[in-house]
């Protein structure tokens, strides 16, 4: 039994494990990995305390995957409710459809018992003001949202810094059954136009998963995993005869046709074949990945290879 993350899961792996060790699924590890994610207010890319978008609302993506019969369920600009992950299970087990967004998303978690909250933390209020003021000039703070509102765009434009837009939290797990499940979980692009959506709850691009083959979920720079089918390419990179490490690099040499300048090319993965051989892969020059087996303690945090664009 394994479970693999991006780094900041780092928090959420023990508690998956303690649930595999007792018998418990694939799907409800990832699911309550990401939980401790969701709940850290200082993860300002996760749930409660993630950066928002740019009228200041946190709107959160997140998605879940079952290997074992391709079964998905993904909740898109939901506002008010820190565990999407879970509303995103919901979405999976209880209904016919895959994917829910904005209000039909907060009406189910309603529906389902999840109590509305303000997500916005006073830090990344904080930060959300200080960095339009710091662009615009002070005004904008001061004239709050009819100013937002006339430079919308301009102001999503904003979230050029990798730190705000390349947070996201992803767990892969394989069960005591040799199940595979996935998950992710995102505030997404800080300041981004309202209703933005990313990879983190569009199947094939942020989350992958096929027990038949492995699984790779994405953090970064959400549209260039969307415009490269980013983890469906890496899974059937397995599929056709890959090992895992090939699979990713195969899937991230496509970026390399998107035009992007280089450094504005962002992206990391991390990737399991379905014997539990993991790999991670970041366009940045350090980064680190996490994973726990059920014969470890905790959790470590490995480095990711590095993808020059
Ligand atoms: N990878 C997260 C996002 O772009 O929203």
């Amino acid at each position: 039994m394994i479970i693999i993350a991006s780094a900041n899961g780092d928090i959420g792996l023990k508690q998956g494990m303690d649930i595999l060790k007792k018998g418990g699924t694939a799907i409800e590890a990832v699911e309550s990995c990401c939980w401790p994610v969701e709940d850290n207010p200082l993860d300002n890319s996760v749930g409660y305390g993630g950066y928002p978008n740019v009228l200041g609302v946190v709107e959160l993506d997140a998605s879940i995957m079952d290997g074992k019969f391709l079964r998905a369920g993904c909740v898109g600009a939901i506002k008010g409710y820190r565990h999407p992950i879970s509303v995103a299970r919901k979405v999976m087990e209880e209904l016919h459809h895959v994917m829910l967004v904005g209000e039909g998303a907060e009406m189910f978690a309603k529906e389902k018992g999840y109590t509305a909250e303000n997500l916005l933390s006073p830090e990344a209020e904080k930060t959300w003001k200080d960095g339009l003021a710091g662009k615009f000039g002070p005004e904008w703070a001061n004239d709050g949202l009819a100013n937002i509102k006339a430079l919308i765009s301009q102001a999503s434009a904003l979230a050029t810094d990798p730190q705000k837009v390349a947070g996201t939290v992803n767990f892969i797990a394989i069960d005591g059954h040799g199940d595979m499940a996935s998950s992710v979980t995102t505030s997404g692009w800080a300041w981004k136009y309202p209703g933005r959506l990313g990879d983190s709850p569009i199947i094939g691009a942020g989350n992958y998963c096929d027990n038949r083959y492995g699984g790779a979920a994405c953090t970064g720079l959400g549209e260039i995993a969307i415009r490269t089918s980013l983890a469906r390419t890496t899974v059937m990179n397995m599929r056709f005869g890959m090992s895992v490490e090939e699979a990713v690099r195969a899937a991230f040499e496509d970026m390399r046709a998107l035009g992007m300048p280089k450094d504005k090319v962002n992206m990391n993965m991390v990737a399991m074949d379905a014997q539990g051989r993991h790999f991670a892969m970041s366009t940045n020059p350090t980064a680190d990945y996490a994973y726990i087996t059920d014969s470890m303690d905790a959790p470590a945090l490995i480095p990711r290879a590095r993808f020059e664009v």
